[in-house]
């Protein structure tokens, strides 16, 4: 599927107009013919979330299209599982849609990796010039080989770490402190080189377990962190910006399968829009949360660059271990900084 174009996603958009869906409803329009599909969404942030409500969005342009013909059901807040046990279930046909963490996703797609490397992009115009671009597309089209199909990327910002005791202002603080990480073994030794233990909890287990002092701290982005409430419990929050781990939106192949070829193609200029709805949502979300927090007393602070450049020594080693056979391609993903 991914040999139908960017630019063909783009085109239908027009023909929509502003369908924006405010979150819980479906479409606009009234439904003319018979429900042929009911297919079921996995999300696991909140109903408000960026990525829930360009979820909605997506489901809102293709029940419109199809002229309710498909009928998408988004489930936020998890409600169909931790990320890894929606990605089995996408890959069995189970589930049909899902978005997920690259994070999550990397455990299944190990060449992954590649797109999350921690202080890989300079800044997030360099990441969206890499996933928009032919590097992007042909990650995506890796995703086949597993009984996916990976429709498009979403923003998740960069991440950061966050403490409930102390601030992180140096390599040296981060020693031996409890850090939670997302179920991906890159991002587990990256904490481990940092100095760090990592402890691997499924995210609606986070605010819990900083709040119990089981942990001692957490990395995410501005808008999780202030979604979950973790600012609440950890509220030292160093702007390291350590790693930029993108969205992505998946259908299972088994369920693309059941769809004419033009019900594909619109589908998917959909989830396109809808991904460039999401990076609008995302900006504003960032800004909301960040202001958010600090209100509600985090202390949000910025890692000193040479600082900064002690924590890149330490992880780059990683860049081998784990994408060992494409340096050739990391050094492309470089030069497009
Ligand atoms: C982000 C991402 C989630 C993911 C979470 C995590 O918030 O949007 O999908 O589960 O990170 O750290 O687990």
């Amino acid at each position: 599927m991914h040999n139908v174009r960017r630019d063909e996603f783009i085109k239908g958009s027009a023909a929509l107009g502003t369908a924006l869906c405010c979150g819980s409803c479906t479409a606009e329009t009234e439904p003319t013919q018979e429900v042929e599909h009911y297919f079921r969404y996995a999300e696991n942030q909140s109903e408000t979330y960026p990525t829930t409500v360009a979820a909605y969005y997506f489901a809102a342009l293709v029940e419109t299209r199809s002229e309710g013909r498909i009928k998408i059901i988004v489930y936020p807040a998890a409600a169909l599982g931790d990320e890894s046990s929606v990605i089995e279930q996408v890959q069995l046909g189970m589930i049909d849609f899902a978005r997920v963490s690259l994070g999550a996703l990397c455990q299944f797609i190990p060449f992954l990796n590649v797109l999350q490397l921690p202080f890989l992009y300079e800044n997030a115009a360099h990441m969206w010039r890499v996933l928009d671009g032919e590097i992007g597309d042909a990650c995506l089209s890796v995703l086949s080989d597993y009984n996916l199909c990976g429709m498009s990327w979403y923003d998740a910002g960069a991440r950061s770490f966050y403490t409930t005791k102390n601030p992180i202002e140096t390599l040296e603080d981060l020693a031996g402190l409890h850090i939670r990480v997302q179920e991906a073994s890159l991002i587990s030794d990256m904490i481990t080189a940092l100095g760090a233990q990592p402890t691997t909890l499924v995210f609606d287990e986070v605010y819990a377990s900083l709040q119990s002092e089981e942990i001692d701290g957490a990395e995410n982005n501005f808008p999780s962190y202030d979604s979950m409430e973790h600012y609440k419990v950890a509220p030292y929050f160093c702007e390291d910006e350590h790693i930029r781990i993108p969205e992505i939106q998946l259908i299972s192949k088994t369920s693309l399968a059941k769809l004419s070829e033009s019900d594909q193609i619109m589908m998917l200029a959909a989830a396109q829009e809808s991904a460039i709805y999401e990076r609008t949502l995302w900006a504003e979300r960032e800004t909301t949360s960040r202001e958010t927090v600090i209100k509600g007393g985090a202390v949000v602070y910025p890692l000193p660059a040479a600082e900064r450049a002690r924590f890149v020594d330490a992880v780059t080693p990683l860049y081998k271990t784990y994408c060992g056979e494409d340096l050739d391609l990391i050094a492309a993903i470089q030069a497009q900084a």
